[in-house]
Order: structure tokens, then C-alpha cells, then sequence
């Protein structure tokens, strides 16, 4: 009668048969991922351009930060990545305050707690890509100097100083003023303080970062040296959602009343509601740095957010539009100039300021600093036939003015539009 079960060598053959079969395939994909990237014939990988895979940066955690309450939202120590200059860009630094929108009551901020936007516990290595990138084809102004990406954990643009962690019984850190303090007091001797050359950028909610702190940045540098400010993606506005309410002003006194941040906008009148000062628009009027305005005419994440915010949209009417704008129709279409238009009055003030730049394309996108197709590459946006990364590098280097502004949507055929597959939520 034959065995109803494998006798024991046999059992271990067939094992070790099924073992060399899965090291073949491991090898096979190994090698498969290996080259595809450099092979010629493969599609470049979405996330990506440029000559090789992006860089991994580790993460460092800020070195008794504790002890001077610079903490994120959960207790937890800040942290950065920094990639280190090289060649002539030794003596040159560039900070990117990392984005992530804001926490506008406590149940949101517990929530972050449990995530890289509230705890350097769940912080991992960076990709450092587009602006951060240091291949030169990918990055051509910026690529060797030191890089530092910050990251984003205290919910407000790094702008609350409350001293009690105590919050309706539970415990919640609103310090992101002392986490950009900390910061900047650990990078300033590793050669900050020395910089020959110094470039403040951020996106999103970092580019709200980067308007707040820029004058700050300014001043802990060298009188002699170049110092300038690049806001990406974060000029949100003060103006009425689809459905006539003004969204993002509640949205920004939720923050400012949380995180008691009337007293960190002392210049702030006392006749507008705590919101309103947090806006850029207000606090870019104070602002004595160049800057630099780089921001889509068609925000995705402010039409999302700022202009067809949840609840303003019962139907979901605008669900295709918010994620395609090519999917929006002849009314929608004249909502968004409208929005368009609201930017460029919002902005004019700054125009007229001879050493500020901006870059104010047509197009569809969000952070267009941090995704390399976007920042420079064959298929990044134009205007003049200038990518983003040459306007701003035009600009930082005072090669021309820039001062930018595309005509309106759809005219530019060089647009980077992205297609959202979901609702994204916090950049
Ligand atoms: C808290 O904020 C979240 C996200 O912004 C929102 O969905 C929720 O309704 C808010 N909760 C309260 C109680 O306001
Ligand atoms: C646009 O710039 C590219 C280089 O980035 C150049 O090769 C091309 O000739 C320019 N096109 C026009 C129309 O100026």
C-alpha cells in the first residue's frame, strides 16, 4: 500500500525544492527592481526624475529638545532629516518645512498622535526629491548645498507656545514656536550660522511655515549673506466656499483659538476675528525678507479644501471636478476663475515689491517644489518656457526678474495636472 503521507526525506526534498524555487524568484525580482530604473526602454518611476533613485536621508531626532519643551503633539522629540552640502555648496543651506495641513480640535490632534504629523515615533527616512533632490540634473541650482527637511508634528505651522500640556484632561503639546527654535539652535553649529547663502522653503502648511517664519530665519544669519524665502503651495485664502460660507476662516480660528495663537501675531488687528491672522495674505504684509510665491492659479488641495470644503457640497456635485479639472463643467469652470482671480487680487500687493518673485501657473497640482516631475523635468509645468525649479533658481540668483503669472486655465499646453484617485487629505 503506498504511504498516505510523504515519508520523511521526502517531505524534506520537497522543501528544499520549494525553498530554491522562492530564492529564485526573490533573485529574479531583486534583479527586476535593480535595473528597471536605469534600463533606457522602462518608464522612469512616477515619484521620481532624474539620472538615479532619490536619496534616503535618516532621521535625526533634536537633541534635548525635552528638556526645553520643544515637543510634538504626543511628548515626543522634533525631527529633521539633513543631507550635507558638498563642493561649492558647502557654505550654502536650504530648510524645507515639511506640510501636513493643521489639527483644528482635540479629537484630530489625538488622532495625529498616532501618526508622523503628531510623533517622531512614527517617523521614518525621507526621499529627498525636487527641491531636496541633490542629482543636478534634477535640482540644478540647489543640488549640493546642505539640505535640511524639517518635520511637522505640532499641528499649527509651527507657530503655537502653550505652556500647559493639560487640555480637558488629556495631554496635548501645542509648542511648534519652540520646536522651530530648537531647531534652528541645533542646525546654527553644525554651519547655519555661517551660511554664505540660505534659502527657508516649505510647502502646504509649510509654506504657511515658511511666511511665518522668514523674517525669524532672516535674522539668525550673517548680515552678509544672501538670504531668501520660497512659500510653495501655501498661499490658502480667505474667500467664501461654493456654498457661501467661509470655510477656511472657521477652520483657522479653531487653530488659533487651540493653540492661543492671537499673541504669536501681535501686529494682528483687534478687530479681525484670530483666524484671519494666520492667513498669508496678513502675514506676508509684515514680511521684510524676499520671497518668493510659487502657487497653482487651481490649488487642488485649496479647491478641496478652501473652496468646496466637506459639507459645502451635499450633493457631491463637485465630487469629479475637485479631482480632475477636466471634469469640471462650464460653471464649475467659472468658480475656479473666480478663485483665480481672488489669488491674484490677494497677491497684488506683493507684486509690487521689486525683490520678491512668484510663479502663479495654470495648472492643477499642489507642491510642485517636492515632486520632481513637477519642480524640473521634460514634463513640469511651464511658463515662459521656464520650469518651476528655473524660475526660482532665475530668481534666488537674481539672474532676471520673476514675476510670473499665467494666463487662465486652459491655456497653458506644458500643465502638470494631476488626476486624484481619492480625496487626499493631508499634504
Ligand atoms: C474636528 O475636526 C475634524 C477634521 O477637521 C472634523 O471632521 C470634525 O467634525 C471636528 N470635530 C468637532 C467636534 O468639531
Ligand atoms: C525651451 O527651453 C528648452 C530648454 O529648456 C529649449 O531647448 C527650447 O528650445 C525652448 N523653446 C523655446 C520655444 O524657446
Amino acid at each position: 500500500m503506498p504511504p498516505l503521507f510523504s515519508s520523511p526525506p521526502a517531505l524534506r526534498r520537497r522543501r528544499l525544492l520549494h525553498a530554491a524555487a522562492f530564492a529564485l524568484v526573490l533573485a529574479a525580482v531583486a534583479l527586476f527592481l535593480l535595473l528597471s530604473p536605469f534600463d533606457g526602454s522602462a518608464t522612469p518611476p512616477p515619484s521620481s526624475y532624474g539620472h538615479r533613485l532619490p536619496t534616503l536621508v535618516d532621521l535625526t531626532l533634536v537633541h534635548g529638545a525635552r528638556e526645553k519643551g520643544a515637543v510634538c503633539l504626543d511628548g515626543t522629540p522634533p525631527a529633521y532629516h539633513w543631507l550635507p552640502g558638498f563642493g561649492h555648496g558647502s557654505d550654502k543651506w536650504l530648510l524645507h518645512l515639511e506640510g501636513g495641513s493643521w489639527c483644528r480640535n482635540l479629537t484630530w490632534c489625538d488622532h495625529r498622535k498616532t501618526t508622523s504629523l503628531g510623533s517622531s515615533s512614527y517617523m521614518e527616512r525621507a526621499e529627498f526629491v525636487g527641491i531636496l533632490s541633490d542629482d543636478e540634473f534634477q535640482n540644478p541650482d540647489f543640488y549640493n548645498w546642505n539640505k535640511v527637511k524639517i518635520r511637522y508634528c505640532d499641528g499649527a505651522s509651527f507657530s503655537g507656545n502653550v505652556q500647559d500640556e493639560h487640555q480637558y484632561g488629556a495631554s496635548f503639546f501645542f509648542r511648534g514656536q519652540r520646536i522651530w527654535e530648537a531647531v534652528m539652535s541645533e542646525l546654527l553649529p553644525k554651519g547655519l550660522a555661517r551660511a554664505k547663502q540660505a534659502f527657508l522653503t516649505g510647502c502646504s502648511a509649510g509654506g504657511l511655515s515658511t511666511y511665518i517664519h522668514c523674517d525669524d530665519f532672516r535674522a539668525l544669519l550673517p548680515k552678509d549673506s544672501i538670504v531668501k524665502c520660497l512659500a510653495d503651495g501655501g498661499f490658502f485664502l480667505d474667500v467664501e466656499d461654493i456654498s457661501g460660507r467661509r470655510y477656511m476662516r472657521s477652520f483657522y480660528n479653531d487653530v488659533a483659538h487651540l493653540q492661543d495663537l492671537r499673541k504669536r501675531f501681535p501686529g494682528c488687528s483687534s478687530d479681525m476675528e484670530p483666524g484671519q491672522c494666520f492667513f498669508p495674505q496678513e502675514v506676508a504684509k509684515g514680511i521684510t525678507t524676499p520671497m518668493f510665491i510659487l502657487n497653482p492659479a487651481y490649488d487642488v488641495w485649496q479647491i478641496e479644501h478652501v473652496l468646496s470644503p466637506d459639507g459645502s457640497d451635499p450633493q457631491s456635485l463637485w465630487q469629479n471636478c475637485r479631482m480632475d479639472i477636466t471634469k469640471c463643467n462650464a460653471k464649475q469652470l467659472e468658480i475656479l476663475q473666480g478663485f483665480r482671480k481672488s489669488l491674484l487680487d490677494a497677491i497684488s500687493e506683493f507684486k509690487k515689491k521689486r525683490d520678491w518673485g512668484m510663479f502663479i501657473d495654470s495648472c492643477f497640482i499642489h507642491c510642485q517644489s517636492m515632486k520632481s516631475l513637477a519642480w524640473h523635468s521634460p514634463s513640469a509645468s511651464r511658463i515662459n518656457n521656464k520650469t518651476v525649479a528655473e524660475a526660482v533658481g532665475d530668481w534666488f540668483f537674481d539672474r532676471r526678474e520673476v514675476k510670473e503669472i499665467d494666463c487662465e486655465y486652459p491655456c497653458n499646453p506644458t500643465c502638470y495636472n494631476v488626476v486624484l484617485e481619492r480625496p487626499f487629505d493631508e499634504e
